[in-house]
């Protein structure tokens, strides 16, 4: 599927004409400021034919397989329900039932699996593995969340943001809390946009460093500015969209106490907020940690877009899906 993109709502955009088939989605990284627009505009798109009960079956007759090493509700549900709205097939993969969970090589299963399917979309820890995957297979791979990066939820997210702004370029976002997978996400979806962002963070607990700096050289493209500070405040102020993250992501459950200590002021609450524009938004890629992370005044408040957030991965992902397929 070709999708031309237009000026409109301010995207940076590259040649006009994006071809996406057969690439994997690993990072956002990987791809350039038109590519990402080019896959927004047609989750819109798709999102407005759903609602309007338009057919759109475009992957009919292709299988996605879904490996899951950790837990998910929203990335299974959603990305089965995309293939379904899409005309396809989606076979859930639970690793300790496959053969990788035995000893199975990565690089065997990616090219016995490249056989039967189209596309894999794979959630597991390292992100080494995912690109191992990828190299292997001859058929697009997915990354459904790595311990480095959960490139989806960043698309899904900034189709939010633009749903309720109209525009990404020239926001301003501010992360708070833990520098994971998301946050790294987020620098590259914003610096690819020419969104601002800053990230507060504890010392020790900052995002990758590699990832800041690519970031870095993505935003000179864009314009964006990368802010890595530590208070909060200082990134919450003047902020057009107010994001965070649990405290302690799948894996790290034994750090958990000692997270939420060293946490404890970055929670997104009605004080944290009194410095964001009077307007901001409030996004969480959920499951929220209530209590911790951010406060039931905020999640359930009148700022907070969570719901839409969520239900756009669903939209997003049928444009990954049937962009790259
Ligand atoms: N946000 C997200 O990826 O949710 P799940 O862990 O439920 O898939
Ligand atoms: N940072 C969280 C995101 C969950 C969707 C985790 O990795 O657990």
């Amino acid at each position: 599927m070709q999708i031309y993109i237009s000026e409109k709502r301010g995207f940076i955009l590259g040649p006009g004409k994006v071809d996406l088939k057969g690439r994997d989605l690993l990072c956002l990284h990987d791809f350039t400021p038109g590519e990402i627009a080019a896959i927004l505009e047609l989750a819109g798109d798709l999102k407005e034919k759903q609602k309007k009960s338009i057919p759109h079956p475009s992957l009919q007759g292709k299988t996605l397989g879904m490996i899951f090493y950790k837990s998910s509700t929203r990335t299974r549900v959603s990305f089965e329900v995309a293939m379904y709205q899409l005309g396809g097939y989606s076979l859930f993969l639970n690793s300790n039932d496959l053969q990788l969970g035995r000893g199975e090589t990565i690089q065997d299963t990616a090219r016995v699996l490249s056989r039967y399917l189209d596309g894999i979309m794979i959630r597991t820890f390292e992100h080494a593995e995912v690109e191992e995957l990828a190299k292997y297979a001859d058929i697009p791979v997915v990354n459904g969340l790595t311990d480095m990066q959960h490139p989806c939820q960043i698309l899904a997210d900034l189709q939010t943001v633009l749903e309720r702004k109209g525009r990404l370029k020239g926001l301003k976002m501010a992360y708070v809390g833990d520098g994971n997978n998301v946050c790294n996400s987020l620098l590259f979806g914003c610096a690819k946009v020419g969104m601002d962002i800053a990230v507060a963070s504890p010392d020790g607990y900052k995002p990758d460093a590699e990832v800041v700096r690519q970031a870095r050289e993505d935003a000179v493209a864009t314009g964006a500015r990368i802010d890595i500070i530590t208070d909060p405040v200082e990134a919450v102020t003047g902020a057009d969209v107010v994001v965070t993250d649990v405290w302690a992501s799948m894996g790290q459950e034994i750090e958990r106490a000692l997270r939420a200590r060293v946490f404890a002021p970055y929670q997104v609450n009605p004080g944290l907020v009194s410095h964001a524009k009077p307007d901001y938004i409030f996004l969480h890629c959920l499951p929220a940690h209530r209590g911790e992370e951010v406060v039931d005044e905020i999640i359930d408040g009148p700022h907070s877009a969570v719901w839409d957030e969520a239900e756009n991965r669903l939209h997003a992902q049928k444009a990954i899906l049937a962009m790259l397929l």
